[in-house]
């Protein structure tokens, strides 16, 4: 394998995740939605910052993601395209802001790229989205598909079921991947699908894909942050793997602030004036 594609690259641009995959390079994306942590991301090395409309779910503590608007998005993504560098910062359009009106969609893509300084938009859906998506590339923004269980779409799902298990749906997801691709997307986000279906998409395809519970053979890992920290406690899905648990470690010190509070063990003498 020739040297690391991400690691000699300046800023990541979706041209160099593009090499990556020709590399066999795995992308590692991870979501961020605020100025610190997209910071401590930047710091261990992130090649892809998402600015998951999950901030509905684990910032705001709605139960789907339908509720985030479009300028609580802008906020988002406005903290962390300051915070960093290097990352390629992809922003989620919010539910209601591409669907069936092409117009809106490019209005919506262009309030995210002016007024928060991100690189990049990431939209739900296949078919039925492509009018939006090839009026959004025409004014130069980069977008990134997403397919299989789409969570602005979990109304019509009933359920967040792994998807595209039976031949019809894995057949559309295979046509809407290449139909992407065709579109101009750079990438395609594959979310909880069969692997061997995401390993034949992969395959199939030029641009990389970005697995979340799609196995392995994708190009790239993607993970919302607050699960993989253990900070969200409820959330337990197969593919979920938790690198710390960061809820645990957070109550353990709010408590020992507490203790040293009631005691009057805090402040102390060096740390007054
Ligand atoms: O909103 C989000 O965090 C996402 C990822 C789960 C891919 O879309």
């Amino acid at each position: 394998m020739s040297a690391s594609v991400s690691q000699t690259a300046g800023k990541i641009t979706t041209h160099v995740l593009q090499r990556m995959k020709l590399n066999h390079e795995k992308i590692a994306m991870l979501t961020a939605y605020d100025y610190s942590m997209a910071k401590l991301v930047e710091q261990a090395g992130i090649e892809v910052i998402l600015v998951g409309d999950s901030a509905a779910n684990v910032m705001a503590g709605f139960k789907t993601t339908l509720p985030i608007t479009l300028d609580q998005m802008i906020y988002h993504a406005t903290s962390v395209a300051k915070a960093v560098e290097k990352p390629l910062v992809v922003v989620d359009m919010p539910f209601g802001t591409y669907q069936g009106n092409s117009k809106e969609a490019l209005h919506s893509a262009i309030r995210i790229m002016k007024e928060s300084g991100a690189d990049a938009i990431k939209l739900e859906g296949g078919r039925e989205i492509v009018e939006s998506i090839d009026r959004i590339l025409t004014a130069g923004i980069p977008v990134m598909g997403h397919l299989g269980l789409t969570p602005q779409s979990i109304n019509k799902f009933g359920t967040y079921v792994v998807r595209a298990q039976e031949e019809e749906e894995a057949a559309r997801l295979k046509e809407d991947a290449l139909l992407l691709e065709k579109t101009g997307c750079f990438a395609i986000v594959l979310e909880k699908i069969p692997a061997q279906l995401a390993a034949d998409v992969t395959h199939s395809l030029h641009i990389p894909t970005i697995g979340i519970g799609a196995g392995h053979e994708t190009d790239g890992q993607v993970l919302v942050l607050h699960d993989m920290l253990g900070i969200t406690q409820e959330f337990s899905p197969r593919y979920l793997r938790r690198y710390l648990n960061l809820s645990e470690e957070i109550t353990r010190a709010v408590h020992r602030y507490m203790e040293d509070v009631k005691s009057v063990n805090f402040p102390n003498e060096k740390e007054q004036y």
